[in-house]
């Protein structure tokens, strides 16, 4: 079907994890940061924290707090409540509503053979995941995106699965009732390598990160404690870049002179890892001080969280009601005019 008819819009949203590390940063972050600022799209970033009760529902006692944390960063790394509309999923409870709708019309062996329900089922074999919201997981995020009439949904390779259920929706939906609903688009922008402190990839879970902001001094302990390319046992030992998380945070931090210093370095054992780490610390010190004081300026005024989020949560809250009484009338549920 034809794209036409419909504005681009980028939809995204990050479930609550509390304070970002820099693999969220230069994951997601940096990549909506550009999104807000690029004039052919209206962008909408959004808490997604019913989707943290998919699998956090045994204590969702933080869900508030680490809400209050991740939208800090978000405003710390420069996202802007004029240049794009922030908002938290909850405070839409329309989402609730296209949500069950799409439930009606969704077969299960769709959401049952998306690859992340069967592997983090099996991930977390310690919680109970035969749960209806667990398996609607996509289904949410189908609602989250189609309510904005989204177009473009930036992603990385392990969420194409999920758009994809969104597509295969759309087009039933569409094909059932008219066509409402543009089918999302995935804006694949080339994800950068972060790697944690251990050398695997940088996650909350791993207890690996290193944090937005964090500041100077555990910032370079973190650093010089990091694990290298484990072929340079000694420095007399030659390294391969591409094996080491200190080279992809020179890849993001580093000017190109600097790298191609860093790659023939490491290759002819030329230099350290103790050096190399210093010259990294160079560039990625004054980034986290600034990182430090944005979020000091956000935390001087702590109520803004909330503006932030009510603000946006009301201009989305109308675009939605637009979209369900569309979808009402689509549905022969409601007439036009009715309330
Ligand atoms: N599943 C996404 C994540 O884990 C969060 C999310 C929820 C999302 N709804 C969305 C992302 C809609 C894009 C579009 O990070
Ligand atoms: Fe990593 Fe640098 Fe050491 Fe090479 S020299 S292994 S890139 S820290």
């Amino acid at each position: 079907m034809s794209q036409l008819h419909f504005e681009p819009r980028v939809v995204s949203g990050m479930r609550p994890t509390g304070r970002l590390h820099l693999g969220n940063l230069h994951g997601a972050l940096v990549n909506w940061v550009k999104l807000q600022a690029d004039a052919r799209y209206r962008s909408f970033f959004f808490v997604a924290d019913w989707h943290a009760l998919t699998t956090g529902y045994p204590d969702p006692s933080g869900v508030r707090q680490n809400e209050f944390e991740m939208v800090v960063d978000w405003l710390a790394a420069g996202l802007d409540p004029d240049k794009c509309v922030i908002f938290a999923q909850s405070r839409v409870p329309a989402t609730a509503e296209l949500f069950l709708l799409l439930g009606m019309i969704t077969p299960n062996p769709w959401l049952e053979r998306v690859p992340t329900f069967k592997e983090q089922q099996q991930e977390m074999a310690d919680r109970e995941l035969n749960t209806y919201g667990f398996l609607g997981y996509p289904l949410l995020q189908t609602a989250d995106i189609l309510l904005y009439k989204g177009t473009h949904v930036p992603v990385g390779h392990d969420q194409l699965a999920h758009l994809e259920l969104s597509r295969e929706v759309v087009r039933r939906f569409n094909h059932l009732y008219g066509a409402v609903f543009p089918e999302p688009a995935p804006l694949l922008t080339e994800v950068p390598r972060v790697w944690g402190t251990d050398g695997r990839k940088m996650s909350k879970s791993y207890d690996n990160s290193i944090l937005m902001g964090e500041p100077e001094s555990s910032t370079r302990s973190k650093i010089m404690a990091a694990t290298t390319d484990p072929a340079r046992k000694r420095r007399s030992d030659p390294g391969e870049p591409s094996n080491c998380g200190i080279y992809y945070l020179h890849k993001l931090y580093s000017p190109p002179e600097r790298l191609a210093e860093v790659e023939a370095g490491c290759r002819s054992a030329g230099i350290g890892c103790v050096d190399c780490k210093k010259l990294l610390l160079e560039r990625l010190l004054p980034a986290q001080a600034q990182l430090e004081a944005n979020r000091a300026d956000v935390l001087r005024r702590p109520e803004v969280v909330d503006e932030v989020l009510a603000a946006g949560s009301q201009k989305t809250a109308e675009l939605a009601a637009v979209t369900m009484a569309e979808v009402n009338r689509a549905m022969k549920l409601r007439e036009p005019g009715r309330a």
